[in-house]
């Protein structure tokens, strides 16, 4: 398995070089990830190339056995190329262009950016091809980041109108679909349409939903440009990216993993407060990506800092977390950063070593780990984690809620997580999926929120409930069509005939306004169930009420239905709901559909699990200060420790077991 940090030896003296290469491997490092900030190192001046002290730098590490993931550098372009073409620099919704000084300020439409970008990863390529250290490439740096993923410059316009005239081959289909006959908007030209500038209204939601999807699409074809001059060049080397999570979603996923060799992404919990189920929901989310294991190319190994200084990780965190990783898919953890630089934006960004340079601490918990891993990788890469239930996540979804939330509480991301929550307390694993997925592998999908239903779609779900799957819909379901056009026939649209459901009214809610929730089958709960943002009030058309509202002037109408349709069942909340309310619906829904819990624990103990064959590894993490008493079904033996444990066996905090 490998195990590494992010590297940047051009931050420190060469004589440091060795000393790193020997303290990394004494920590059971065995990668690298350099020069993804590198360019002007790279290429002092136009042509100009400059490997020789990347090439010492990897002598170093290859003498400790360490290999190496090359990033490209276009995140951060060198300050001659932007003085000489400062047309690449970024422009902002608001209009305005952006200065240069930070990161990700160039647009990527740019025929020349595109040009300069065409030269250093091909100049890179070819030095580095027959490497025998180097691995891999990560391209670029997160792509999206900082408010860059769509661009308002006049290469941008004119790309767009072109991908529009692709998409809609004329005019007229156009105006029709973007209803330009609201405040006479009708073009009669390509050159007429603007760009979705940020002003006091908002623009046409047509027009908004298509920027994003052509601006996810440029950043795309960005990435596709350098993923076919590295296969083209280094057609042993794997191809990735890093991706972002924590709600991030301003770019098309799906589409950006399709061309690389696995997805990567950049785990900082401590900037979530690491709440351990906000750091499973972003793993399952970056493994649903591409429907496979994934890379975590950034974990956090310091405290996070650029101004102010977050908390440390404590004691134990950083193993943890990484574990959880690997529980959740990751074959490879890389630490952000080996070391923490003296100079710069990201003085106060800690990495495994303070900027003394010293072995403290996190050094030891990160060699700690390198050891175990040493022994133990092998036997966990590769192996797959097989989820039973499903959670549809959908772009065009997402890109229109960003443009209307409906609810100014609203986010799409939290409300799918309201759902996986429910499951991972129960230590039932998620997948997320598209809707074109295949979904015959899950008893139960969900689709919550499936705001932009396309007739696919929802035939899709229909044929898979036929066959004698369990769907469940929520809210918003239906409302807005591939256009951003709301759907005309009665909520939810396409299956409202497959839910046996119509939406009598909907009743978007201020901040504090709860509604209760009455279940059909009473039960003693604690915790009152409510409903909170959203609720329609529901017209069954064959469908059986399972939840009534319980206040409001709609209280006694149904909140949530199901349907038996085909072989299957189709179930409708027609509300957001707190928690107490959704364990509640989980628990039936497990027990409807047979899927079991992998083991039953204390609150904060997570159980998950990754198949290799037939071979099952559970793993099981603590998350919690204090020991936890978990009950085992047989006796299992512990691959970290060697030991075997049966009945109920205690694990201490922070503690992980990886039971055979
Ligand atoms: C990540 C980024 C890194 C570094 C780190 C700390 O998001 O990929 O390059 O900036 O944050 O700020
Ligand atoms: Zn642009």
């Amino acid at each position: 398995m490998y195990y590494g940090a992010d590297y940047y030896p051009e931050h420190w003296p060469e004589e440091r070089w060795p000393t790193d290469a020997e303290m990394m491997a004494e920590a059971g490092l065995n990668l690298v990830r350099l020069a993804e900030f590198a360019w002007t190192r790279l290429e002092p001046e136009p042509e100009r190339f400059d490997f020789a002290w990347l090439d010492r730098a990897i002598e170093h590490l290859a003498a400790r056995g360490i290999r190496v993931v090359l990033g490209t550098p276009t995140a951060a372009p060198p300050a001659w190329l932007v003085r000489q073409h400062p047309e690449v620099l970024r422009v902002r919704a608001d209009g305005r262009r952006v200065h240069y000084g930070h990161r990700r300020n160039v647009c990527l439409v740019s025929p020349v950016y595109r040009h300069y970008t065409t030269r250093i990863v091909r100049a890179m390529a070819a030095h580095y091809r027959d490497h025998p250290s180097v691995i891999g490439w990560q391209i670029d740096n997160e792509f999206g980041c900082h408010d860059s993923a769509r661009c308002y410059c006049e290469a941008c316009q004119e790309a767009f109108r072109e991908w529009l005239a692709a998409r809609y081959g004329s005019l007229d289909a156009l105006n029709r679909a973007w209803g330009t006959d609201f405040w006479s908007h009708t073009y009669r030209a390509w050159e007429e349409i603007p760009l979705p500038y940020a002003d006091a209204l908002p623009a046409n939601p047509g027009l908004a939903l298509d920027y994003r999807r052509f601006a996810s699409d440029a950043n795309v074809a960005f990435q596709r440009l350098q993923v076919d001059i590295l296969r083209e060049l280094c057609p042993s080397h794997f191809v990735t990216h890093n991706f972002m999570a924590n709600g991030f979603q301003e770019l098309n996923y799906y589409d950006l993993a399709r061309d690389l060799d696995f997805v990567s992404w950049d785990n900082y919990p401590d900037l979530r407060r690491s709440d351990p189920a906000q750091l499973a929901f972003n793993h399952t989310c970056i493994r649903g990506w591409k429907g496979a294991n994934f890379w975590v190319m950034e974990e956090e190994s310091g405290a996070p800092g650029t101004t102010v200084i977050s908390p440390n990780p404590r004691p134990g965190d950083i193993r943890l977390w990484s574990y959880q990783a690997i529980a959740h898919g990751a074959d490879a953890i890389v630490y952000f950063r080996w070391r923490t630089c003296t100079f710069g934006a990201e003085q106060y960004w800690h990495g495994i070593l303070d900027h003394d340079g010293r072995p403290r601490r996190r050094y030891y918990e990160v060699q700690r780990m390198g050891r175990e891993l040493q022994r133990i990788g092998g036997q966990i890469v590769g192996s797959e984690v097989n989820a039973q239930v499903a959670l549809i996540f959908d772009w065009d979804t997402a890109f229109a809620f960003q443009i209307q939330p409906n609810n100014a509480s609203f986010d799409y991301f939290e409300h799918l997580k309201r759902y996986f929550v429910a499951f991972y307390r129960r230590n039932v694993p998620v997948d997320i999926i598209p809707w074109s997925a295949d979904l015959r592998r899950y008893r139960l999908v969900l689709a919550p929120a499936l705001y932009v239903l396309s007739p696919e779609a929802a035939a899709r779900l229909r044929a898979y409930v036929e066959k004698g799957g369990t769907v469940l819909f929520d809210v918003r379901t239906g409302a807005k069509d591939v256009y951003n056009r709301v759907a005309e026939g009665p909520l939810p649209g396409l299956v409202a005939d497959l839910c046996g459901v119509t939406v009598d009214e909907y009743d978007s809610l201020g901040p504090d306004v709860t509604v209760p929730l009455v279940f059909d089958a009473p039960i003693v709960s604690p915790q009152k169930l409510l409903a909170h943002t959203w609720c329609e009030v529901l017209a069954p058309q064959g469908a059986k009420v399972l939840v009534r509202y319980g206040g409001q002037y709609y209280c006694g109408q149904p909140a949530v239905t199901v349907n038996c349709y085909g072989k299957g069942r189709a179930v409708y909340v027609g509300a957001i709901a707190n928690a107490p309310a959704y364990d509640r619906l989980v628990d039936e829904l497990l027990s409807s559909t047979g899927v079991q819990p992998l083991l039953d624990t204390p609150p904060g103990v997570e159980v998950t699990a990754r198949w290799q064959g037939q071979k099952r590894l559970l793993f099981v993490l603590n998350h919690t200060g204090t020991p936890q008493s978990v009950s085992l079904p047989g006796e299992l033996q512990d691959l970290l420790t060697g030991q075997r444990l049966s009945g109920t066996a205690v694990l201490p905090p922070k503690e992980v077991w990886i039971l055979v």
